[in-house]
């Protein structure tokens, strides 16, 4: 395989009813959390300037979309999800010329940049909530959501918070309570107030006159809330113990989220993103795809939504194909795809784990990069890497110190990316990172894995390679890129139990879910047909070369997806 594969270019062609397909439904996103990516002044906390030297890394590898999790001013209560200032670089990230500077790089080598924000609410510190609860007549009051105790002299109504507990804090200066769906440091704004629907236009534009590409919007599922505050729906009393998900999951969520008013704030923010060619992915963390239609059904508002039950899902062949199809089937295009992020377990861990885990990570991967919408990774999916390790005592993230329950933890999935050998893994020089390296080797590492033509992280390259010759053959052929069939992919073949297999246009996608090799019987492959295998490449080693045949029958390896050109 050759060292260097051009910048991806941006396609410009047709496809599904003449609609030209969007840049960004032919670009690989892959998410940097900042603080855990690259550190640049030795602080221990990864900034801009490391993240701008290693974009060349993403170039590499085939990446054209760049994901920055958030860098304002903030108390970092939790960990920069509470924004002080919507327009200002925390001084821990760097400076706004070392934002604009990772930006223009990220563009030299072909990687446009979107930028993670977060309108639902905004940390306690910030000016706006300052003002707000200095008194009930402040310019700022109604810029939050404010209301009055329950009759008991509780919370005004049963909501909670996404972190567990009350989503409701109460202000003894005032008397009243406010409103938080996350922590209590981290209050909601009330986007029924003009004055906040105009206030984050003017930060919209201010970052985009800057050069980004789009944002991905926090917490997409939230903003506008009950216009009367009523209860949600209980499914069963919350009890002591219970984690923030099982907490979350005794309620039914139809007043504190989903509200339909917020589709009017999208739609705004679609027409003011236009001008730029931008692109809106929403956090819509909603795990049914019937919300996930809210959201992007009305094609007016966010381009594209993650779809989030990967990162939740048992490995079983129905699961796999039901979380592949099922938002397909409601909605047909926008998807963002993912398996791991900042906020969950990292999928090979949750696959099983070891060589086995990441296999499993690698073969979903390569169906959903044969699938319409944005596929994304998450640093350290290129390398397989399961979560690292963090002792209790080490232990940062507010959640699980406001559950109290270990599992609701995130710090193991943030743990500093490992780049190479020396001190933390060539992460910072410091040798005490904000988290722990998290009991990685050398052999987890950029370094070792690019060494190696057999590692995780050459197949995952030679899959984005994959995916765009794969665009390159749809966006040739009108009308066949945004449909998926998956009934009989393979006209006169019938799968094995254990593979789950897709057509789209004249490419296959068929992945091995069970953990041994499979024969299709009546499926002749020649080597040119195979586009992309997961474990090896076509006819190279042992799970190659003798794979493809004999005649009528062709071999899948446990644990192994592989793309087939089949017109
Ligand atoms: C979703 C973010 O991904 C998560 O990290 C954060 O804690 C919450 N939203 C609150 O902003």
């Amino acid at each position: 395989m050759s060292d260097s594969i051009a910048p991806a270019a941006v396609p410009a062609s047709a496809s599904v009813a003449g609609t030209p397909p969007s840049w960004w439904d032919r670009s690989v996103g892959y998410e940097a959390y900042i603080r855990s990516f690259a550190d640049g002044d030795g602080d221990g906390v990864g900034d801009f300037i490391g993240l701008r030297d290693r974009l060349d890394h993403l170039a590499w590898l085939g990446v054209d979309l760049l994901w920055v999790t958030p860098f304002y001013p903030s108390p970092m209560v939790d960990f920069g999800y509470d924004i002080a200032d919507y327009t200002g670089v925390d001084p821990l990230f760097g400076t706004i010329e070392d934002c604009t500077a990772m930006i223009d790089r990220a563009h030299e080598l072909g990687i446009r940049v979107i930028i993670d924000i977060v309108p639902n609410h905004t940390s306690h510190q910030h000016p706006w909530f300052q003002n707000a609860v200095a008194s009930v007549d402040a310019d700022k009051r109604d810029w939050y959501v404010w209301r009055d105790p329950a009759p008991d002299g509780g919370p005004p109504n049963n909501w909670i918070s996404h972190f567990g507990g009350s989503a409701w804090t109460l202000d003894e200066a005032s008397g009243q309570y406010y409103c938080h769906l996350f922590l209590p440091e981290q209050p909601d704004l009330n986007w029924s107030n003009p004055g906040v629907i105009e206030a984050w236009k003017d930060v919209l534009r201010f970052w985009l006159e800057r050069g980004v590409d789009g944002f991905r919007i926090d917490v997409t599922q939230g903003f506008v809330k009950d216009a009367d505050f009523r209860d949600n729906t209980e499914l069963r009393p919350l009890e002591p113990g219970m984690s923030r998900f099982e907490q979350w999951d005794s309620f039914v969520h139809e007043r504190d989220i989903l509200q339909d008013e917020t589709l009017e704030i999208f739609r705004g923010w679609h027409e003011l993103v236009a001008e730029y060619d931008a692109f809106l992915i929403g956090e819509t963390y909603v795990l049914d795809a019937m919300a996930l239609r809210h959201f992007l059904e009305p094609r007016d508002g966010i381009h594209t939504g993650f779809w989030f039950e990967p990162m939740h899902m048992e490995w079983s062949t129905e699961a796999i194909l039901d979380i592949l199809r099922a938002p397909l089937d409601a909605v047909g295009s926008g998807i963002g795809w993912v398996m791991s992020s900042h906020d969950d377990p990292r999928a090979p861990g949750r696959f099983g784990g070891g060589r086995e885990g990441a296999e499993r990570a690698l073969a979903l991967m390569t169906m959903m990069m044969a699938l319409p919408g944005t596929p994304f990774l998450y640093q350290g999916d290129e390398l397989g890497l399961a979560d690292g390790y963090v002792p209790p005592e080490r232990f940062v993230d507010p959640v699980s110190f406001r559950t109290g329950v270990d599992s609701d933890n995130r710090d193991g999935c943030r743990t500093p990316m490992p780049w190479g050998s020396g001190t933390s893994l060539g992460f910072s020089t410091s040798e005490d990172p904000w988290l722990p390296m998290g009991g990685r080797d050398v052999a987890d590492t950029v370094e070792f894995q690019r060494n190696d033509p057999t590692s995780h992280l050459h197949r995952m390259r030679a899959l984005l390679a994959a995916r765009r010759s794969m665009n390159a053959a749809l966006d040739a052929q009108d009308g066949t890129s945004d449909t998926v069939e998956w009934d009989a992919p393979l006209a006169g073949v019938t799968l094995p139990a254990g593979v789950v297999g897709l057509r789209r246009g004249p490419f296959v996608a068929l992945l091995n879910s069970t953990d041994g090799a499979l024969n299709i019987e009546g499926l002749t492959v020649e080597l040119d047909d195979v586009h992309f295998r997961s474990l090896a490449e076509p006819g190279i080693g042992s799970k190659g070369a003798d794979d493809v045949g004999p005649a009528e029958s062709f071999g899948l390896q446990a644990r192994e997806a592989v793309l087939l050109h089949r017109p």
